[in-house]
């Protein structure tokens, strides 16, 4: 362990020292917890991430990204095909990102143990599971889930699991791991302490996944077991379509590095992420970042221009993914928060106002490192159901609605009659798709809602 001499040398080199501003007055434990935290901080990282700010993208340098493959096309049979082979064969793992806080939901636990279910009321958690459970059924090779956590809610995911026997998840198929954390600085760039012994830290984004897959051993599960491609989606999309054959055929077919799901926008002014070519390269530009004008502007056919937003569905070739891990310039946001925090009298401040920085890297912001990508469109209510706020917009209630639309129109696709208007659900394990339920359902079905197939 680092002496507290060497602590305080390493921390005026970088004119941190306020760190240790309470060292004399902790315990033996304290000092320990301190020093361990002080020798694992990497300062010239932190230096760097800190002067560098993400610069924001020139409007001048936006353009619309043309080169989408539309629902329906030409070779989406042949795609789909390649797609199942790859999870017959057991070349796809599942990542799933759950280490976020969850603040606007105000839910308290893990946001994967929010019951969704629009009849069953099952929670993402369950929903998410049942359907690698499915995939398993159909092709005979269960893919791999990698759920990653934050602090906040590991060990409480890890005791949802355990209690929930894991979904129904074989426990070699299933790997529970932490994302990463950053340290948390002033407006000035200096170290935080939330207590005397302890650096103010936050979870360092979605970005943070690739590190965190390299350090708990998620890579190297993957190349054990034959994981060649991952796919990527949030725990709060309820109606994620995880290890999609079509979405994985199209990334095997492109040999794409990074491939990315897009969403038609809801409106023009769309609060969401956009697919974009800026400077000739294939980019997400956050919604702030584009004029209005722009953002407005159709083409002769009625589309809107920049007319594709991002719902967070992504596969990366497993090889692309490692490479992200072992970069040192991977890019860092500073999100502008309010940070509870140590003043110099030793007490806690809750500040009303943002005082400081959280730093958080974006897995998306890896795609300007793919040599090959692809964008596939996706039909928006089918696969997009976020669990965002409590309500209103991209609220359970909105994502219960939108299983229940789904689920309705596969019912009637299969010649089926809906007459009520109750919610209805199915369970993945019952039919992944359309074309399951139409060879379960006979053509007499009829239902008033209030229907959970399972
Ligand atoms: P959001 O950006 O919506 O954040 O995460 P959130 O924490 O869930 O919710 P708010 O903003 O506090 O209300 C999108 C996805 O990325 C994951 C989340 O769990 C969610 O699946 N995420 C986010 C992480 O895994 N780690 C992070 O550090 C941040």
């Amino acid at each position: 362990m680092i002496t507290v001499d060497d602590a305080r040398a390493k921390l005026t080199a970088h004119d941190q020292q306020q760190v240790l501003r309470f060292f004399e007055q902790l315990d033996d434990a304290g000092k320990a917890r301190l020093l361990a935290d002080i020798e694992a901080l990497d300062l010239d990282w932190l230096a760097r991430v800190f002067a560098h700010t993400i610069d924001k993208v020139n409007p001048a340098d936006i353009a619309p990204y043309e080169d989408v493959v539309r629902v329906g096309a030409d070779d989406e049979a042949d795609a789909i095909a390649r797609g199942e082979e790859a999870l017959r064969a057991g070349r796809v793992g599942v990542l799933l990102v759950a280490g976020g806080q969850g603040t606007r939901l105000g839910f308290d636990g893990p946001k994967g143990d929010f019951p969704v279910g629009a009849v069953s009321n099952r929670t993402l958690f369950e929903l998410h599971c049942a359907r690698l459970c499915a995939l398993g059924q159909r092709y005979g090779v269960v893919p791999p889930l990698y759920l990653m956590t934050g602090p906040s809610n590991h060990e409480d995911t890890l005791a949802i699991f355990e209690r929930g026997a894991r979904y129904g998840m074989p426990e070699d198929r299933l790997m529970i791991f932490q994302q990463g954390t950053a340290p948390c600085v002033d407006e000035r760039g200096k170290l935080l302490l939330d207590a005397p012994d302890h650096i103010a830290c936050s979870p360092n984004g979605n970005g943070g996944l690739f590190a965190a897959m390299r350090d708990s051993g998620a890579f190297a599960h993957m190349r054990s077991c034959g994981v060649e491609h991952i796919s990527y989606i949030q725990v709060d999309n309820a109606l994620a379509q995880s290890a999609d054959p079509r979405f994985v055929g199209y990334h095997l077919a492109r040999e794409s590095q990074f491939s990315c799901k897009a969403m038609p926008k809801a409106d023009p002014m769309e609060k969401v992420g956009q697919f974009t070519n800026v400077r000739g390269r294939l980019a997400v530009v956050e919604y702030t970042e584009i004029p209005e004008d722009l953002a407005r502007e159709r083409r002769a056919d009625g589309e809107l221009r920049i007319g594709w937003g991002n719902p967070g569905i992504f596969m990366w070739s497993r090889r692309f993914a490692e490479a992200q891990a072992d970069r040192a310039d991977l890019p860092f946001h500073k999100a502008h928060k309010k940070i509870p925090h140590l003043d110099d009298a030793g007490t806690l401040v809750e500040p009303s106002t943002p005082c400081g920085y959280k730093l958080e890297a974006f897995a998306f912001d890896t795609l300007d490192q793919a040599e090959r990508s692809l964008i596939l469109a996706c039909e928006r209510d089918a696969e997009f159901a976020p669990v965002k706020n409590k309500d209103g917009v991209d609220s359970p209630a909105s994502a219960r609605a939108l299983m229940t639309k789904l689920y309705r129109g596969w019912i009637e696709a299969a010649g089926g009659r809906v007459s009520g208007e109750g919610p209805i659900e199915i369970d993945a394990r019952y039919a992944l798709d359309a074309g399951e339920l139409r060879s379960k359902l006979g053509e007499s079905f009829e239902t008033s809602g209030d229907l959970y197939l399972k």
